[in-house]
């Protein structure tokens, strides 16, 4: 049994019909729902919110693994955690330094996993102190703010330094661009946890698409 966790994206599903594609990968082997969420300042988009996340909540048993692109993540925990975000994954560059451990503090008091996400150009080393305080490090592959760009090798060097400096259970996901080679590439380098949107859903075999992600 492969160890890898499988999070497919929403953001590639049809939003007209979520409940349907989160059924549709939730009976083919996914392992959480990454839910993506874009403010239009902290990325140029704009995708769901707090409503969003307490609708999916009551149609899914998986856990919502919830990428926060948005700016001032503090403001906003608290509203995520209620509506059942099992995962609350912050982005490190939209959060004064001083502010990133109470921050950590504040979503394990929520009764959340917390992941803390760095963009393509921030290095693996600024985030180094805060690893063992994590449950979960998402590396981008692309820059955030859209589905279906093309993964970025040389971020998934990065990789291999979070894991050498990580405590053992530490989980490393990796976002942007996955497909099969893509996902290999990631895990042999030390990620756990791979998100796939495009991937996934613009598959005619959502199954074997899954499948091929847990090597
Ligand atoms: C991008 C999002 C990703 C996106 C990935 O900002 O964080 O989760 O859905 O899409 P693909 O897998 O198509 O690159
Ligand atoms: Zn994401």
């Amino acid at each position: 049994m492969s160890n890898v966790i499988v999070s497919p994206s929403i953001l590639s599903a049809d939003f007209a019909n979520l409940e349907r594609d989160i059924k549709l990968v939730e009976t083919n082997g996914a392992d959480w729902i990454h839910v993506d969420v874009m403010d239009g300042h902290f990325v140029p988009n704009i995708t769901i919110g707090v409503p969003v996340v307490k609708s999916l909540k009551k149609v899914t048993t998986l856990p919502l693994d919830v990428h926060l692109m948005i700016e001032n993540p503090q403001q906003y925990v608290d509203a995520f955690a209620n509506a059942g975000a099992d995962i609350l994954t912050f982005h490190y560059e939209a959060v004064p330094e001083d502010a990133i451990l109470p921050l950590i503090n504040k979503i394990k008091t929520l009764g959340a996993k917390v992941g803390i996400s760095i963009k393509p150009k921030t290095k693996p080393e600024s985030i180094e102190k805060y690893l063992p305080y994590v449950d979960m490090v998402l590396v981008m592959t692309v820059e955030p703010g859209f589905g279906g760009q093309s993964f970025m090798s040389d971020c998934a060097d990065k990789i291999e330094v979070i894991r050498k400096n990580a405590p053992e259970n530490l989980i490393i996901q990796v976002d942007g661009g996955i497909n099969a080679e893509t996902g290999k590439f990631c895990v042999d380098k030390g990620a756990n946890s791979l998100v796939a949107g495009s991937y996934i859903y613009n598959s005619t075999d959502v199954n074997s698409a899954i499948k091929s992600l847990k090597i």
